[in-house]
């Protein structure tokens, strides 16, 4: 039987699509009042940078916020999981480039330091969008106690690495900044 022919299979692909998309729905309204509230030649400033607040992030959650049209994740990491991404060898990840669009060297090492977006390493914020296919990672999953895919199983590890499964690359990381210490601004 096809691919086509198999209800079941296009059942459980368009679950997992439609869950991705209802998460980023539910948590990306957060933003919209900001972007909503702005005129016509400001809302085209809007798709270009964002300023997310990020006041009510508590360690081990996350926020996801739309961003140009794609999802954004926005973690606040616990000691546990700065910890684990920061004891992972270089040498151990499929794809040791760091894939942050904030460093100056695009050839910087995938280091859990090159990755997160404060210093402390509590913060990492990064494109919501696998590195195979594009699909919605799920938080909080996978072998590596980071993002899953479930669309054809890639595993990242709680610095957004790939570590396992068809994903060539590291989850991307956009240009983000703090501009107050409850504030980043995106893009
Ligand atoms: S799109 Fe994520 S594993 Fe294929």
């Amino acid at each position: 039987m096809s691919h086509a022919e198999d209800p079941q299979g296009n059942r459980r692909d368009f679950l997992y699509y439609a869950t991705g998309s209802a998460a980023v729905v539910a948590t990306g309204a957060a933003v919209w009042p900001l972007v909503n509230q702005m005129n016509a030649s400001s809302d085209v400033r809007a798709l270009a940078s964002i300023r997310v607040d990020v006041s009510s992030v508590e360690p081990g959650t996350q926020l996801t916020v739309l961003w140009q049209g794609k999802p954004v994740f926005i973690r606040s990491r616990t000691e546990e999981e700065i910890a684990t991404a920061r004891d992972t060898p270089v040498a151990d990840l499929p794809d040791q480039m760091s894939r942050n669009d904030n460093l100056a060297n695009p050839a910087a090492d995938a280091s859990d330091q090159n990755r997160a977006l404060s210093e402390d390493g509590v913060w990492l914020v990064q494109m919501g969008v696998c590195t195979h296919l594009g699909c919605v990672p799920l938080g909080e999953s996978g072998d590596f106690g980071g993002w899953y895919c479930p669309c054809h199983g890639s595993h990242y590890d709680t610095s957004g690495r790939i570590r396992k499964g068809p994903a060539p690359q590291n989850l991307h990381i956009p240009v983000a900044a703090f501009i107050d210490d409850t504030t980043i601004e995106l893009g």
